[in-house]
């Protein structure tokens, strides 16, 4: 691997001392069969930055290898304002709805991996050969209709599936829906996700503002995001796949405002 010169691996005890009892533990002993996986060791991940697949508002997304698997490293950006442990826990909270999802058209977690200070807490995830549905569409419109109404039916059931697991995603756009090995779906990015039972879950506002619904946009002001603000985006991204223009950020405001004024 080029790049970064090396490839990123190697033991993860090596650069801290722990007890030698804990580091001959097997990684995964029998008791831990079926539990999903959340740790990766430095020594199973390579990657390098020369083999970069996108770029989002949180991080870089490397091709890496681990453990003969090729996947999707995830780094994230190093930030001003957050501290280390606080970027840790942005890092898991993406992870947290990721862990116990499986769905054929919900991008597979395989875990996280710390393996140096650089690069922190990386996310790794089942690679998307064929790159986002923003990239896609670029190519690619107008769509053969068999495709497009596959596509439809594989965002409808991956957002389904994160309905039913009271998961609203409320990041949902293109460029977050990524395209597998014969263009299969694959929902990702859940780094603005919430979790719609627990009624601690906040929401800091965010999002991409072509698709944001208008309670996402102030959620202070406006009733609390939900699974029916991602029903929102879904209408502007079904009507890109049938050819229509992404709305414009103009427009969202005034979605905003009129809903704004009613409630007033
Ligand atoms: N698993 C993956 N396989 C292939 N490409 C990916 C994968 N995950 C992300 N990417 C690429 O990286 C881009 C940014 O990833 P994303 O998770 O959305 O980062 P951010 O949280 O910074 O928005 C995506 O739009 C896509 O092009
Ligand atoms: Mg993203």
């Amino acid at each position: 691997m080029t790049g970064m010169g090396r490839s990123v691996g190697g033991p993860v005890g090596a650069q801290h001392s722990r007890p030698s009892s804990r580091s001959s533990l097997p990684s995964r002993t029998p008791a831990m069969a079926g539990v999903p996986r959340l740790v990766i060791y430095a020594r199973d991940l390579t990657f390098s930055e020369d083999d970069k697949l996108g770029r989002g508002g949180f991080g870089v997304v490397y091709r890496g290898v681990f453990k003969g698997r090729p996947v999707a490293v995830k780094v994230a950006h190093p930030s001003e304002e957050l501290a280390p442990h606080e970027q840790f826990i942005e890092v898991l909270r993406e992870v947290e709805p990721m862990f116990h999802l499986r769905h054929p058209n919900i991008v597979e977690f395989l875990g996280v991996c710390a393996a140096d200070e650089k690069h922190g807490l990386m996310i790794v995830t089942e690679l998307c050969e064929c790159g986002s549905l923003d990239k896609y569409l670029a190519k690619n419109r107008p769509l053969p209709p068999d495709v497009r109404d596959r596509f439809v039916r594989e965002i409808c059931e991956g957002v389904q599936y994160l309905h039913d697991h009271g998961i609203a995603h409320l990041d949902l756009k293109p460029g977050n829906i990524l395209l597998a090995k014969y263009l299969v779906i694959k929902i990702s990015d859940f780094g603005m996700t919430r979790n719609t039972q627990r009624t601690t879950s906040s929401f800091a506002g965010g999002g991409t503002y072509n698709f944001m619904s208008p309670e996402t946009m102030n959620p202070e002001k406006l009733v609390k995001p939900s699974t029916k603000s991602d029903i929102w985006t879904l209408g502007g991204i079904l009507s890109e796949l049938h050819g229509g223009q992404r709305i414009h950020k103009s427009t969202c405001q005034t979605h905003y405002e009129m809903v704004a004024d009613r409630d007033a």
